[in-house]
């Protein structure tokens, strides 16, 4: 076993398996990562697992976010970081899940936590109301053709206006900065996230035609 896959079934122990332990105990929703369920996949091969809030939390208060902020969790899961990002200062706080199992219980999860916020079942690629956010926040939801078009989509209905994306494990890094023009603003690296997958991108467009 190499050092990445270690520290990567370290990651799904501690995120997937005790953490979320937890998160039930303490505030009786499910964070779980939910193998095993058939079906949900099928498209892009990129399992359900939630972010480590702890990882990407300095990276979000130095973007010192405010009430007319808006942010969507592309491919929210269980909406773990909709939750964190509201908490975090956001005016208003969404994701969009395309697994209707997955999004059906990242809904229960923000009812029993008492939020306002919307998972949206829907595939990010035919999404029509990206125009509502200007910060969209990506934990590797897929890559390739599917990423482009999600990413055409959304520079297509902000043209106006400003945005940011924070990508934690930017795997698509080459496609926002050469095809899309995105201006990579700051870059949360080093050898440990480099190597676990946590290298968190924060971009900003540059407002010109896609
Ligand atoms: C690695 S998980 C990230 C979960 C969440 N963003 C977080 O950070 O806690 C990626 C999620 O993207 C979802 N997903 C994959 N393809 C999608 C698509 N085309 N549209 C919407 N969601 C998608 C998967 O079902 C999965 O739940």
């Amino acid at each position: 076993m190499n050092i990445k896959s270690l520290l990567m079934k370290i990651d799904i122990f501690f995120t997937g398996y005790l953490l979320s332990r937890i998160e039930t105990i303490l505030y009786g929703v499910d964070f779980s990562r939910p193998e095993g369920i058939d079906g949900i996949y099928k498209r892009d091969e990129i399992h359900y697992q939630a972010s480590m809030v702890s990882i990407v939390r300095k990276a979000i208060k130095e973007l010192k976010p405010d009430s007319n902020d808006a942010i969507i969790d592309v491919g929210c899961g269980k909406g773990k970081m909709v939750w964190f990002f509201r908490k975090s200062g956001f005016g208003k706080s969404d994701g969009i899940e395309f697994s209707k199992t997955i999004a059906e219980c990242g809904q229960q999860n923000l009812k029993k936590l008492g939020l306002d916020s919307i998972i949206y079942n829907e595939d990010a690629t035919l999404f029509e109301n990206y125009e509502d956010y200007n910060y969209f926040y990506f934990y590797n939801p897929f890559v390739g053709e599917i990423f482009r078009s999600t990413v055409r989509k959304i520079l297509e209905s902000t043209k106006n206006k400003e945005i940011i994306f924070v990508y934690l494990n930017p795997l698509c890094h080459d496609i926002l900065e050469n095809e899309f023009r995105m201006v990579l603003v700051k870059k949360y690296s080093n050898f440990y996230r480099k190597i676990s997958g946590r290298e968190i991108y924060i971009y900003r467009s540059n407002g010109h035609e896609v």
